[in-house]
């Protein structure tokens, strides 16, 4: 397509943005027992920083937050110094880097625990095969209903995750609300089966997501915050008969609040509920007068027709960057792509399969 975008710079607020390609947010498991980011982690960043913006792997808020092997925190001074050398690292490129803020609620064993159940919402269990716990293989458990006072902690635990991002050095930080973690464990009608000012109404169901990001406007500017939702999603089990109501009612509360982006993961790349007809970014187009960003599944040629049509902003692209680091550039030369579906190296520790992707010679 001539004329695109894509490669044209894009401001978020008084940030500049090279492109408007974005690197998801992926988990990649390479922060080892401690959860502290590491110089492996820094060259694998640096080496991605061709985006326009590039988003942190979702990273735990706090230690009743984590759910998975390896995933970094956000919740200690030796994890705020390992996220500064990252960072540092980047600064240099002028790309932002936003931090990826994670509680995993249900999705999470008590053998993460010492041996106490995760929470959620409601007591209602992840219909699933298994997950991966310190200690092997094990059948999901039923999580245990959060009280009103341990949500005032998690949120609590969010605003201090958020201070700590600044500390750290980065641009901003996105709130996770997508595929299935605590924040959609809330936003759900399966998951959050609540009957008190938590469950119920859209409004009730979306209270603690406003309370989340209430307490990080505190420590943030909206411009440097934005938020991810999937309204199409079954991962993780999700999936409600009113989301399309639900989705339209988080954007429109969202949209008050002039925040950075808007992160959608529109595409079926991942699955689809299937209680209706799937949600687009036009839909949301019409509430959210703030920067989109679409995702899932996206080609170099479909994210330049979703900027042309004006659905989206920015498209956030996820697998093709692990095995092509200089992704924007391949796409913008037409440089061939290396294949991205092998998943056996996705979050296995160590540099094979995370910065041993070179950059394409012509
Ligand atoms: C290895 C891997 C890890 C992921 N980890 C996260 C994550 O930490 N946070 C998140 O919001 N999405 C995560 N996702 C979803 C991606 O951000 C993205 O939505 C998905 O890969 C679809 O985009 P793509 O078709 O461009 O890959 C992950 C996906 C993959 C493949």
């Amino acid at each position: 397509m001539k004329n695109s975008k894509l490669f044209e710079p894009i401001s978020i607020g008084d940030l500049r943005l090279n492109n408007r390609i974005a690197m998801a947010p992926m988990t990649r498991g390479r922060a080892g027992e401690e959860r502290v980011p590491n110089n492996l982690m820094a060259e694998y960043y640096f080496q991605r920083s061709g985006a326009g913006l590039l988003i942190t792997e979702a990273t735990v808020i706090s230690k009743q937050g984590i759910g998975w092997i390896g995933s970094p925190g956000i919740y200690t001074d030796e994890m705020v110094e390992g996220w500064k050398k990252i960072t540092e690292k980047i600064k240099p490129t002028g790309t932002p880097i936003f931090l990826q803020l994670w509680h995993c609620g249900r999705v999470s064993h008590s053998d993460f625990h010492e041996g106490n159940l995760p929470v959620s919402a409601s007591a209602v269990k992840l219909n699933g095969d298994h997950i991966h716990t310190p200690f092997g293989a094990k059948p999901y458990e039923t999580p245990r209903q959060m009280s009103i006072d341990e949500i005032k902690t998690t949120v609590s635990d969010y605003r201090k995750a958020a201070e700590n991002a600044r500390a750290a050095g980065f641009s901003g930080v996105e709130i996770h609300g997508a595929n299935g973690y605590l924040i959609n464990q809330f936003l759900d009608a399966t998951t959050n089966q609540r009957n008190d000012q938590y469950g119920g109404s859209l409004e009730n169901r979306f209270r603690f997501f406003k309370e989340v990001l209430e307490a990080i406007l505190e420590v943030w500017p909206s411009n440097r915050v934005g938020v991810r939702i999937s309204p199409n999603g079954v991962f993780n089990d999700m999936g409600c008969d009113d989301y399309r109501e639900l989705y339209l009612f988080v954007a429109n509360e969202i949209n008050k609040l002039t925040l950075g982006y808007l992160h959608i993961m529109d595409g079926l790349a991942f699955g689809f509920h299937g209680k209706g007809e799937p949600m687009s970014l036009s839909e949301f187009r019409n509430v959210f007068q703030g920067i989109i960003i679409g995702n899932c599944g996206y080609t170099k040629e479909s994210a330049q027709e979703r900027i042309a049509e004006g659905n989206a902003d920015i498209i956030a692209i996820g697998r093709p960057f692990i095995t092509n680091p200089d992704l924007p550039e391949r796409f913008r030369n037409n440089w061939p792509l290396n294949p991205s579906e092998d998943m056996s190296l996705w979050y296995t520790p160590g540099s094979e399969g995370y910065t041993n992707y070179e950059p394409y010679k012509p």
